[in-house]
């Protein structure tokens, strides 16, 4: 059996994404997507002063990262990714309890995502974690040749309202 799972199930860490990390990261990135972000999206996100974060069992062992552009009153989850072989073992659901706790000490009343149609998994993460679908950008992401996929946009309500709401 691959010694790696069981690693993903020790102790883990946050540290905030540096240009230093990238290589790391894209090595993920073309892995875990067929339309993956580009160095420079990343660069840009940084210079940007995005909330942008990685997730490791120690500093060799990365298991995922995600990145979030602030609004006014708003953060906007633009990238989260699971390592793939770590996928599937509760990683996912670190990264958004995570940046649930950064909107809320930044007091962001909320958070908003696309994700793909077709992302079965994550499109379950997310509605587990208290996302709730708002709407659907039609034909919002490439999916090959002049194809394209809708994109499900979903809202995590996080002011105190939607709080005593839920009880
Ligand atoms: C989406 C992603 C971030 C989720 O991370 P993960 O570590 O695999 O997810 P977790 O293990 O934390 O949780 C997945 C949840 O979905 C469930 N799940 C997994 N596969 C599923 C499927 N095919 N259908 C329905 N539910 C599924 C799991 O049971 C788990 O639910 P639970 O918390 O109630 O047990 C990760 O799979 C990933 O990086 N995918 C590739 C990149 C990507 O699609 N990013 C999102 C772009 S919007």
């Amino acid at each position: 059996m691959s010694p790696l799972p069981a690693a993903a199930q020790g102790p883990r860490s946050f540290r905030a994404m540096q240009v230093d990390d990238l290589d790391r990261v894209m090595q993920v990135e073309v892995l875990a997507y067929s339309f993956p972000w580009s160095r420079g999206n990343f660069q840009d996100s940084l210079k940007s002063g995005y909330v942008a974060e990685l997730l490791e069992a120690s500093a060799e062992l990365l298991l995922g990262y995600y990145v979030a552009m602030p609004g006014v009153d708003e953060l906007h989850l633009l990238n989260i990714t699971v390592v793939p072989d770590f996928q599937r073992c509760g990683q996912g659901r670190a990264l958004l309890d995570r940046l649930e706790w950064q909107a809320r000490q930044h007091a962001f009343s909320s958070i908003w995502l696309e994700v793909r149609a077709s992302n079965t998994r994550a499109r379950y993460l997310y509605g587990a974690r208290g996302f709730v679908e708002q709407g659907v950008r039609r034909g919002y992401y490439p999916a090959g040749g002049l194809r394209r996929e809708d994109a499900v946009v979903m809202k995590l309500d996080l002011s105190q309202e939607a709080a005593h709401a839920a009880g």
